[in-house]
């Protein structure tokens, strides 16, 4: 693109993806969930380009770029743009002191994986267009219209969670995240002798978005029936064990399969809260292989690969737990494995993989980092 011979950044921002230790769907559920930003981030530069409303923005790892003015933003027919766009409507809605500038986008978040690349860039420019233009907005102020722009612009109806673990991770932490109250806990993520290592299916389901919010429809579906004798009930997070089961014959069995999951999955972050805390290694990888359970069956977003992978795991004896993480259908799956054993891990899991499905399976190791910052 052109303007980016004279490109001299003034502001750059890290934006990091996250992983999620436990706790899947449970957000837009208003439960808990346990995540924390890691080391794979987007570099997002910024210069003011000194025009009133003219703005810029070039991926390089894509190596395409878009302009739009800021009197008329609208949604583009380009995935990518969307989470740019959709960020500016919501800023702009909200103060009016932002004026032509130019980024230029670099990462090494592999996107699609489930590693939350969507909530980064969202994050990353907010984040970077508060700092330019010093537009007084919190943090949390950041989370929250970038998760608005998921919602408008991208079209998924999303939880809080990635927006949350991207902008407010603290190193070496998983945060214990209550989405009702946004009340949060830092928790030690030291798993020492323990590595937290992601294998990258590669699989990214087209989709993922319509299945997401088809899957954020049947929970409400649940939640609409149990109201009827318990008008307190908001969401699936104030409903029991006990309580789902006596509404057994009144549902869908679909519908009481993902209230099922839903329910035991926010039982289940506590539980991992708890077995950290205590440092009870062996609990937090019995903990995940159940999430992937109910991950696979109940609430049916894992795929072939994902499903081999985590079965695979279960033969390694240097392996504790894995599930797949993120929204689903596909990205990658989390292994909790000794240090003694990743290499032997990572290199039959490749050969495996490549033996049952023909494709490079690509493996790193994933540690608990900080949010989203200036350099
Ligand atoms: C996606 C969404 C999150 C969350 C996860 C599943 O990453 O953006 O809000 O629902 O899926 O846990």
């Amino acid at each position: 693109m052109g303007f980016l011979q004279g490109f001299v950044p003034t502001i750059n921002i890290i934006s990091p993806g996250r992983i999620n230790l436990i706790g899947e769907h449970t957000d837009y559920n208003l439960g808990y969930v346990l995540p924390t930003a890691i080391e794979k981030r987007i570099l997002l530069k910024f210069q003011k380009n000194g025009t009133d409303t003219q703005c810029r923005v070039y991926s390089k790892d894509f190596d395409k770029g878009f302009e739009f003015d800021l009197k008329r933003i609208s949604r583009s027919d380009n995935d990518w743009e969307n989470y740019v766009l959709g960020v500016l409507n919501e800023i702009t809605k909200r103060t009016d002191k932002v004026r032509g500038f130019d980024c230029v986008l670099e990462s090494d978040l592999p996107l699609g994986s489930g590693l939350s690349s969507s909530a980064a860039l969202e994050c990353g420019m907010a984040f970077g267009l508060n700092e330019l233009f010093d537009l007084e907005l919190s943090k949390m102020d950041i989370v929250t219209l970038s998760q608005i722009a998921e919602h408008t612009y991208v079209g998924t109806q999303c939880g809080i969670m990635d927006q949350f673990a991207s902008v407010m991770s603290e190193k070496g932490h998983v945060i214990l995240l209550d989405c009702r109250s946004l009340e949060h806990d830092l928790i030690s993520a030291d798993l020492d002798p323990y590595k937290i290592i992601m294998l990258n299916t590669g699989v990214s389901h087209s989709l993922a978005t319509s299945e997401y919010n088809k899957r954020k429809a049947e929970c409400e579906e649940g939640v609409s029936i149990l109201k009827r004798e318990n008008p307190e009930i908001k969401s699936l997070r104030d409903v029991s064990r006990e309580t789902l089961k006596r509404f057994k014959n009144e549902m869908d069995p679909v519908v009481y399969k993902r209230c099922h999951f839903i329910i035991e999955e926010n039982q289940r972050v506590l539980e991992m809260a708890k077995a950290l805390k205590d440092n009870n290694l062996e609990k937090v990888g019995t903990i995940l292989y159940k999430a992937h359970e109910g991950i696979s069956k109940e609430y049916e977003v894992s795929c072939t690969e994902s499903d081999f992978l985590v079965d695979y795991a279960k033969e390694n004896p240097s392996v504790l737990g894995a599930r797949q993480t993120g929204g689903g259908f596909g990205g990658c799956t989390l292994n909790i494995v000794h240090k003694t054993g990743v290499k032997n891990f990572i290199d039959t899991a490749i050969d495996a993989y490549k033996k049952e499905f023909g494709r490079e399976l690509i493996a790193f190791e994933a540690s608990p980092s900080g949010g989203t910052a200036k350099l």
